[in-house]
């Protein structure tokens, strides 16, 4: 996420607008494409239920037959450590020797390459009966796709642990599942980037996005200019042995990793250590804000390509994926217009602007990637007359470039749409399909979208609360890239959703052990319970309003309550699906009217002990408005629930009155928005139409 200039923030509201509004109402039409008792995500390709249930109990054993490797029985031994995590049972480490007795059999064809690749065969199938679990698959990276959603078919009831009877059958829609992690604006340790490896294959991705440098930070050592990383990163880098830690870390999970040198904008923790590469003198200092910088490297000048050459060349041998991110994003080339010697260049080399004065950078840097055995990729913005066929576009400001490429031949991936820095909800990255049902795309043009890539951009994220942001939202966006066009049931996503969470936890992710953490720090207390009240209705206000309404800096610290809070308060969307529910008349939501009232005064109460405990903690204080609008719109709600409950209605003045105190409560507050008041808005308007009889 970088965008600073309104044009660009137009864009891709207009994206996200259009997404929401050409998407036919889902819920109705769409058949439930699970039984509801699976908690499958993603969706397989195929599932037939069968008869019968496959009990789990200490009894518990795996067994390989045909080929099985290292990287097979790694997984095979991780998969059984969860399962029995999950069961409480005691299970064994070994594989058994009968494939006859064996409860689970994984049956692989050949072996995968070690290097994960684009072209990997990740199918397989999985069946159940009342005797055995059959994983069968061609690959290994197949078995470990299958093994994850073996895990997700465990069920339980007063008879214990056990799998339905069940017939799968399972391929990815795209090859390219990604999810992208910026570690250069804010620094992400190792054991961050692991667990969300895990989390990663536990949804079945296969793409970890390296987001390596920035402005604001260097992050891999360089032994040929190590001034790159001594002097660029705050000493917050990754040693190469640690790069190959985590690519090994990631290949035993199927999962490539794929790195990105941002060039040549997003280049200014390169000049502090080698100003010599910018386009102007310099000196440069790490940049500590977030936006469009405009150190840019210099095009113009042959040592710039020499010193990429010998950067490039050492990365591509550090980094075995096929594939190399040169960003090329947002470089307004402001340096450019005012440096005199690159005018010049310009001229004398008929290039007739900036953007064909980055096609020639691209072409020189398109060149140093080939001798060293690379695929280019770049941001949307490399798409260029002069760009040869064989590099990939990587779409972001929205899906017209994506479909351009493909119309002009080039492979690309989506990313447009999976922005989670925004603070979108799941549902709205869930609509947004690389290849929607009205692609105007040839189906020989529709071959070149290889699928699309979450992007977890750092600006305000830290270790702390990075996961919160990509989890579990990150598995819809899953979802949307491997399982059929089809399944696009936005409450059975949810549903599922809610239980996958649960699982990613099991793999260190700290989504919500982090979230009681933040508020006892932030409360100064152990007793959080109002602040929690609070903080679940909640939510950043989204895309890039956070920048604009609380101004910080990189080195800012990210233990607020805008930092606490999450995107898409489950809380809000229970209420408002028992509002909506209660007005439209269902029956079955007439139960819902006392927990309606309970959650209203329950956020009352709340809002009313916030004052309190806010007097206590000062870093609270900018809550404290936030708190009393609790208090009041909750008021508000109760008041008009009195109205719908007793036939009694309220009159047009009182409804106006309400309207106004809900849209002052709604503008956000420290960077905060209140989530339940469109729903209260509701009962408001409801409150003051005749005989509603609720
Ligand atoms: C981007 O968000 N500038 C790729």
């Amino acid at each position: 996420m970088k965008i600073a200039n309104y044009a660009q923030l137009a864009l891709l509201l207009t994206y996200s607008l259009s997404v929401v509004s050409t998407v036919p109402a889902q819920r109705s039409i769409t058949a439930r494409v699970l039984p509801n008792e699976l908690n499958l995500m993603p969706v397989p390709a195929s599932v037939q239920p069968q008869p019968g249930r496959l009990a789990i109990t200490n009894a518990f054993t795996v067994a390989t037959k045909g080929y099985a490797d290292d990287r097979l029985r790694a997984n095979i031994n991780r998969m059984t450590r969860r399962l029995a995590g999950r069961t409480v049972l005691t299970l064994p480490l070994e594989l058994a020797v009968d494939e006859n007795t064996a409860t689970l059999v994984v049956q692989c064809t050949g072996a995968a390459n070690p290097v994960p690749s684009l072209n990997e065969d990740e199918s397989y199938s999985l069946e159940i009966t009342d005797k055995q679990a059959r994983l069968n698959a061609p690959t290994v990276v197949g078995a470990i796709r299958g093994l994850e959603t073996f895990l997700q078919l465990l069920s339980a009831d007063r008879d214990g642990y056990y799998l339905s009877g069940v017939r799968i059958n399972d391929r990815p829609r795209f090859p390219w599942r990604g999810l992208l992690i910026d570690v250069a604006r804010h620094f992400q340790p190792l054991d961050v980037l692991k667990r969300n490896l895990d989390g990663m294959a536990a949804v079945k991705l296969n793409v970890f996005h390296w987001h390596l440098s920035e402005d604001q930070g260097f992050r891999v050592e360089s032994k040929k200019f190590p001034k790159l990383h001594t002097m660029g990163s705050d000493g917050l880098y990754y040693t190469q042995d640690q790069v190959r830690e985590i690519i090994a870390y990631a290949a035993d999970r199927g999962i490539r990793v794929m790195p990105e040198f941002d060039i040549p904008g997003h280049s200014t923790s390169w000049l502090v250590g080698y100003p010599e590469l910018g386009s102007a003198p310099g000196p440069y200092k790490i940049e500590r804000g977030a936006g469009i910088f405009e150190p840019v490297l210099d095009p113009t000048r042959d040592q710039t390509y020499k010193f990429l050459d010998g950067f490039l060349g050492e990365m591509a041998a550090l980094f075995p994926d096929a594939y190399l991110h040169i960003g090329g994003d947002e470089n307004e080339g402001k340096q450019w217009d005012r440096n005199p010697q690159i005018q010049a260049f310009m001229k004398e080399k008929g290039i007739k602007d900036n953007h064909a004065l980055q096609a020639y950078f691209n072409q020189r840097i398109l060149k140093i990637l080939q001798k060293y055995g690379k695929k280019m990729i770049g941001w949307e913005e490399i798409l260029h007359g002069d760009l040869p066929k064989d590099a990939v576009i990587h779409s972001w400001r929205g899906p017209g470039s994506l479909a351009e490429a493909a119309r002009k031949g080039y492979n690309g991936i989506l990313s447009a749409g999976y922005y989670i820095d925004l603070i979108f909800p799941a549902s709205q990255h869930y609509r947004a399909d690389p290849l929607p049902a009205d692609t105007t795309l040839t189906p020989d043009e529709a071959k070149h979208v290889l699928g699309g890539e979450a992007t977890m951009w750092s600006e305000w994220v830290s270790p702390d609360t990075i996961d919160s942001r990509i989890w579990p939202r990150t598995a819809a966006i899953a979802e949307r890239l491997w399982s059929p066009r089809t399944v696009t049931d936005v409450d059975d996503m949810y549903r599922r959703l809610a239980v996958i969470s649960r699982q990613l936890e099991e793999l260190g992710l700290t989504h919500e052990k982090n979230y009681p953490v933040l508020l006892r720090r932030l409360s100064n207390s152990e007793n959080i319970g109002p602040l929690a009240t609070l903080a679940s209705v909640l939510e950043p206000v989204k895309e890039y309003r956070r920048y604009q309404v609380r101004p910080q800096t990189m080195i800012s610290p990210l233990t607020g309550l805008v930092d606490a809070a999450r995107p898409d308060s489950e809380a809000a969307r229970q209420f408002a699906s028992m509002v909506e529910g209660m007005l439209g008349d269902v029956p079955r939501y007439r139960l819902y009217r006392s927990e309606i009232r309970d959650s209203l005064a329950g956020w009352r109460d709340a809002g009313t002990a916030l004052d309190l405990m806010i007097d206590r903690a000062p870093g609270l204080e900018e809550a404290r408005p936030l708190a009393r609008n609790l208090a009041d719109v909750a008021a508000t709600g109760l008041e008009a629930m009195d109205h719908l409950t007793t036939g009694d209605v309220a009159t047009i003045m009182w409804r106006d009155a309400q309207l106004a105190k809900l849209d002052e409560a709604a503008k956000p507050k420290a960077a905060l928005e209140l989530v339940i008041i469109p729903a209260v808005r509701k009962l408001v308007i409801a409150a003051a139409e005749v005989s509603p009889a609720k």
